[in-house]
């Protein structure tokens, strides 16, 4: 069947005609779009056909995908099926480039090269599984690339966590996003859909198939779950309780401050955080300051903060002289990844660490914190987090490889746990709930 997709441009014919749900998304007129679809909804297919149809005379867009092999075989064979060769002007297969007799540019780009990416004003462009990119070719390229003429910008994908293809669809103007699953669509037939979940884990076909975003793949604390390590009501933290906090400083990035406090059964409370990025030193000092949490150590800060590698009057001094200088004297926190990681596991497994709800940075971070994506030729090469929005997750770790200090009991209160045992002794064995 063939069908018009433009009506002022009638020569662009396309061969396949548009579902229901994709014929939505092209005649939306936002400027930015969010569509969140699982597997084989179409998503790339109607991100090319919403090129196409703004193919304007002297247009140009950008369609980029997490690399540029993807973009290569993905989209380049489909971007030429939808478009009649008399209609092309000039194309190149190695720059994935095409240009329309009406001298229109479309560009196929990949996401690990975003050097290729720079220097153009757009009219629109399309960014395909933005969960697998790095989230700045959005902020520090693409987005500025749209200001001069005005474009747009659609977001397609399918979920891997909360991270910011989540943050992304939150930021959405609610009309222009969209969630569809596969039991919704109806677009995979149903013995196929039956099929997937039969070869695939339960959490890895949620996510594919039914745009679950709890969930993912390569999530590396998959132990941490909301009902039982996030503490919904938050309560004061008792005087007598031990507390510290711990500072991941970042130039550009979020500096990152976790408060934590345990208690005499060393389970670990994150009870406050602080999460601004672009400041200097000084005004992270003074926020931190302004808490006036009764710390019972100095809190401890990335190791790397203390590289003298700043000058002032010619005295070498690092970050941490500054927050020393500022009020805030730090301690070097042990930077061991893999082993810090498997303690927090550990203290999460245990239920011994808990986050308060009011940290929302912190439990985005646990819930969206994840493995480099490997390549395929290189499965094993040791895992590696994904160097994106973890800033308090090295805060965690830092506080839960120090060992926090479990606090004794204080000396002038019984003991819960004596009492009970007491009360134990008294009422005997009957007593099923002594321990409660
Ligand atoms: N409207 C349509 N009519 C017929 N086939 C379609 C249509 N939209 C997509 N397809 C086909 O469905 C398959 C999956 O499409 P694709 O855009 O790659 O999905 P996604 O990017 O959501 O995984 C492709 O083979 C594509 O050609
Ligand atoms: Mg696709």
């Amino acid at each position: 069947m063939v069908s018009t997709l433009n009506k002022e441009l009638p020569k662009v014919k396309i061969d396949i005609k548009p579902r229901p749900l994709q014929r939505l998304i092209l005649d939306l007129v936002d400027r930015v779009i969010t569509l969140i679809a699982h597997r084989r909804f179409g998503k790339t297919t109607v991100a090319l056909m919403k090129i196409l149809k703004n193919a304007k005379p002297k247009g140009r867009f950008f369609y980029i995908a997490p690399t540029y092999r993807q973009a290569k075989v993905v989209a380049w064979q489909m971007l030429l099926d939808m478009v009649p060769p008399e209609r092309i002007y000039r194309k190149n297969e190695v720059d994935l480039y095409l240009e329309l007799t009406n001298r229109c540019v479309i560009e196929l780009k990949g996401g690990d090269n975003p050097d290729s990416l720079r220097g153009v004003g757009l009219d629109g462009a399309v960014i395909d599984e933005y969960a697998l990119m790095n989230p700045s070719i959005w902020t520090e390229i693409i987005r500025p690339a749209l200001t001069d003429k005005r474009g747009w910008a659609m977001f397609i994908g399918t979920p891997k966590g909360k991270n910011h293809l989540f943050d992304q669809y939150l930021n959405t103007k609610e009309s222009a996003r969209f969630i569809f699953k596969a039991s919704e669509t109806d677009i995979i037939p149903k013995e196929e859909l039956a099929l997937a979940k039969a070869e695939m884990s339960t959490d890895e076909y949620n996510q594919e198939f039914e745009c679950d975003f709890l969930y993912f793949s390569g999530q590396i604390y998959k132990e941490f779950k909301h009902d039982i390590h996030v503490i919904k009501k938050p309560f004061k933290v008792d005087d007598s309780w031990y507390r510290g906090a711990v500072i991941d400083y970042g130039q550009v990035n979020p500096t990152a401050v976790a408060w934590y406090a345990v208690d005499f059964d060393g389970r670990v409370f994150f009870f406050d955080e602080y999460y601004v990025a672009g400041q200097t030193v000084k005004t992270h000092a003074e926020a931190i300051l302004a808490k006036k949490y009764n710390l019972k150590t100095v809190p401890l800060l990335d190791p790397s903060a203390f590289a003298k590698n700043r000058a002032s009057n010619d005295r070498m001094y690092s970050v941490a002289d500054e927050f020393e200088d500022n009020g805030i004297p730090c301690l070097p926190a042990q930077n061991d990844v893999k082993a810090g990681i498997n303690r927090v596991k550990e203290y999460l497994d245990q239920k011994k660490l808990f986050v308060f709800g009011n940290c929302e940075n912190l439990i985005r971070e646990f819930e969206s914190y994840r493995w480099k994506d490997k390549k395929r030729v290189d499965q094993n090469a040791p895992d590696e987090p994904l160097k994106v929005n973890d800033h308090l997750m090295d805060c965690v770790r830092y506080c839960i490889l120090s060992r926090p200090y479990q606090p004794r009991f204080p000396k002038y209160a019984e003991n819960p746990m004596e009492k009970r045992r007491k009360e134990f002794m008294r009422v005997g064995r009957g007593s099923k709930d002594w321990y409660t």
